[in-house]
């Protein structure tokens, strides 16, 4: 009995959750002969839309999200402009009218810090990722898996501190949904794409080093970022580890989110994680400024040109580590994966194992009354047909 329960409910649960696959392609540098720079162009294209992703190199690693209402919408890119000192205008999807909403995310800065003194923080020189080189991302590129890796090490590093270390921004890009396997286990939707942040060998330049990344978003006039957080249930997928956030765009008055970047409060510090390999992550305050932030990258302001002045940006510091802040000194890798993509981010849903405990426990007593019930009959029965005889 159990075991229907748990089965209905799972059926009933995968009809509300299925949704519709997306056809997703990547291209390197649509247009464009050359290695020298990275864009990737990701497209999810759906039966009535199609979604477009720019990721690139160009200035502070960053990603453009444009949604439209068409199947048929393409990426533009005039590669001279885009080189060039006035680069807006340069990136545009056509047809331009069936742009129905975009965004980005820029990864500006990575901060080094250890505690110097309890609640006091030792920051060492900033590595600003607009100052990186970058690998090509060409050879990383994985059509079948649908992943690329942008890989970089400061331009100069006086310290040595990169001298066997990178810092990598991981694209996986998904057509369904489901479930990344390695640790924290990221839900993902049609058309989503997860990002995984790496700090791999990087030299800690102070005992307890911990890093803080620091990303800001771009969004259009109306639409404002805001930070929620909610408890998790699905600790089978990522054990002990109980806040999901989520860094929403949302239209005025309204909670239904626009765009969504959704991570759990985990980063790893293994390239396979386990639970123990767990190190903490919390999120600052959103900062939130108007207006055109400093250090724009290019690929950006082609797209968006003059409507930057209009936008509104909100910059989030993520911080790894607290008390564990030895586990980076230890292994010297952390990887911090977010999920990032348009309208509502995936929710937990009762993982089959939860189902069946449930279904478990739900139906003992319920068998129990059944049985109980059934006795309860049987014994009333052989006193009636006791009782019979007698009348
Ligand atoms: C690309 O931009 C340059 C500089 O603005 C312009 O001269 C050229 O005509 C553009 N090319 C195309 C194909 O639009
Ligand atoms: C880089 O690796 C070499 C060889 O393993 C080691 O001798 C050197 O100290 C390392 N440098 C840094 C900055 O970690
Ligand atoms: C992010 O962290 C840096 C370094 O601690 C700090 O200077 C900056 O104000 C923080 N920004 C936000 C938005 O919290």
């Amino acid at each position: 009995m159990a075991a229907a329960a748990g089965l209905a409910l799972l059926a009933l649960l995968a009809a509300a959750g299925a949704e519709r696959s997306r056809k997703v392609s990547m291209e390197y540098n649509p247009g464009w002969n050359s290695s020298s720079v990275n864009l990737l162009h990701v497209r999810a294209v759906g039966p009535e839309d199609s979604l477009h992703y720019v990721w690139s190199s160009i200035g502070a690693p960053s990603v453009l999200l444009v949604a439209t209402r068409s199947p048929n919408s393409a990426l533009r890119v005039n590669w001279t402009q885009l080189l060039s000192p006035s680069p807006a205008g340069a990136i545009w999807i056509d047809p331009p009218d069936s742009v129905l909403y975009s965004t980005a995310v820029v990864f500006t800065k990575l901060f080094e810090f250890s505690e110097a003194k309890p609640s006091e923080e030792l920051f060492y020189p900033t590595y600003d990722l607009s100052e990186f080189s970058w690998d090509s991302l060409n050879h990383t590129l994985n059509h079948t898996a649908l992943t690329a890796e942008l890989r970089g090490v400061p331009a100069t590093d006086p310290g040595g501190a990169f001298a066997n270390g990178s810092l990598a921004f991981r694209v996986t890009a998904y057509e369904s949904s489901g479930r990344a396997v390695p640790l924290p286990s990221l839900q993902h939707t049609p058309g989503s794409s997860q990002l995984q942040f790496i700090v791999a060998g990087v030299a800690p330049r102070g005992s307890g080093s911990r890093f803080r990344l620091q990303l800001a978003t771009l969004e259009p006039p109306g639409a404002a970022r805001h930070l929620r957080a909610r408890s998790s249930i699905d600790d089978e997928y990522t054990p002990s580890v109980f806040q999901v956030l989520s860094l929403q765009a949302e239209p005025p008055n309204s909670s239904s989110p626009l765009s969504f970047l959704q991570w759990k409060a985990a980063a790893y510090g293994s390239p396979s994680p386990r639970r123990e390999d767990g190190i903490g992550c919390r999120a600052g305050g959103l900062h939130v400024a108007s207006g055109t932030p400093p250090g724009t990258p290019p690929v950006l302001r082609a797209f968006f040109g003059d409507s930057l002045a209009t936008s509104t940006a909100s910059v989030l510091n993520v911080t790894f580590g607290g008390e564990e802040g030895h586990v980076y000194q230890e292994r010297r890798y952390l990887s911090w994966s977010v999920l990032l993509g348009f309208g509502e981010p995936p929710r937990d849903t009762f993982s089959p194992l939860v189902i069946s405990i449930t279904a478990v426990a739900l139906g003992t007593p319920l068998a129990m009354l059944l049985l109980g019930s059934c006795l309860l009959l049987l014994a009333q029965r052989r006193r009636y047909s006791e009782y019979e005889p007698i009348n």
